[in-house]
């Protein structure tokens, strides 16, 4: 039962990414957590490209690997077991992480372990805080809205999500309207601290409806046509009403995802836990704006809350190394054909 040293490796999107974690008294220690973001490869697509994303990982990865090992001061050999994600994700960038990892896997013996990279996400919140299971986890990115009940390593229970974007996409596109630079959550944080909130109003679809059920795609349009208001009314687009509509827009976003937590907490006391715990993840959770309103929430709720640090929020190898030592701890096999998964729902 000696403490596990893990490595990690990421790539179903734009980020190639590799960590090391050894696991301490209380959760792991990052030993070592690097990220390449592709970024300003993709950036003059206005999206990111599947093609460039699937060669560049192929081009970075290993790199990435050496540089996990070497700021974490230790050699491969000192590995007890790898996880790789496997999906869900764009599959060129998958497979070359699960390539990577079944090469360095059969060259050291180790044992390796296939992540979901949601299932990353989620159990991200134990690695920093001492955190039970069962607890409530909104997941928010680029790509997922869901509220989940984490159960265990391997036990997810969906109360609910987005019908149609995710608020990470519609941060994206808003910003992208607004000739702010990529991604968009950080940029329109940014803007918003400098704006004015109550100026415009903007919607809160689906706000009145019972449930969990979430949407964002209104929300966008209706910041278009704002937008396109402001700039007719104003012959362009003034830095003021750029704020000001920055402000709304993520003012916007924290209500729905506070009010659809409020029911999502009511879902989930239901199940009994013994300390009622509520955790977030995701690129979106990197939000302070909405972090702190969820932690207001929850602390009138008396729930206790939790938030990763932030480059734990967005995408990252930790994430992926700590839910293999999860899984390793649980008792699940390690995965001897591991098979990349574009579509894999928790
Ligand atoms: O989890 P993530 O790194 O990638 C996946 O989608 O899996 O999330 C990326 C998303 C992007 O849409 C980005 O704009 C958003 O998270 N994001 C933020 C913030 N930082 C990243 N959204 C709002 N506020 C932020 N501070
Ligand atoms: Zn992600």
């Amino acid at each position: 039962n000696r403490p596990l040293t893990f490595l990690g490796i990421e790539s179903s999107c734009d980020d190639s990414a590799a960590a090391v974690l050894r696991e301490g008294p209380a959760g792991a220690r990052v030993l070592s957590s690097v990220v390449r973001s592709q970024g300003l490869l993709h950036a003059a697509f206005g999206g990111v490209v599947p093609e460039i994303a699937a060669r560049a990982h192929a081009e970075v990865l290993d790199h990435c690997v050496e540089a996990a090992l070497a700021e974490a001061g230790i050699g491969l050999p000192e590995i007890d077991g790898i996880a790789v994600t496997a999906g869900p994700g764009l599959i060129g960038g998958v497979l070359a992480g699960v390539m990577l990892a079944k090469g360095l896997a059969a060259a050291t013996g180790r044992p390796l372990w296939a992540v979901n990279h949601l299932a990353g996400h989620a159990l991200t919140p134990r690695l920093t805080d001492d955190l039970a299971f069962p607890y409530l986890l909104l997941l928010v990115s680029g790509g997922h809205c869901q509220f989940l009940i984490v159960e265990g390593p391997d036990r997810f229970r969906r109360l609910g999500g987005t019908i149609d974007d995710a608020p990470g996409e519609a941060f994206d596109k808003v910003a992208k309207l607004l000739g702010l630079p990529q991604p968009g959550g950080p940029s329109i944080e940014r803007e918003a601290a400098k704006g004015e909130s109550r100026r415009i109003s903007l919607p809160r679809p689906l706000l009145d409806r019972d449930g969990c059920a979430m949407s964002f795609s209104g929300l966008k349009t209706a910041a278009l046509r704002a937008r396109d208001t402001l700039m007719a009314e104003a012959g362009g687009l003034r830095e003021a009403d750029r704020r000001d509509l920055c402000a709304a827009f993520q003012l916007a976003v924290a209500d729905i995802l506070v009010e659809k937590t409020r029911r999502a907490l009511g879902l989930y006391r239901d199940v009994g836990p013994r300390v009622p715990a509520m955790a977030v993840a995701g690129g979106v959770a990197a939000n302070t704006a909405i972090r702190s309103r969820l932690l207001a929430l929850c602390e009138g709720m008396d729930v206790h809350f939790v938030a990763p640090p932030l480059p734990l929020c967005t995408d990252n190898a930790a994430m992926i190394a700590w839910a293999g030592i999860e899984r390793a701890r649980a008792g699940i096999d390690p995965d001897s054909a591991i098979m990349a998964r574009p579509r894999w729902p928790l």
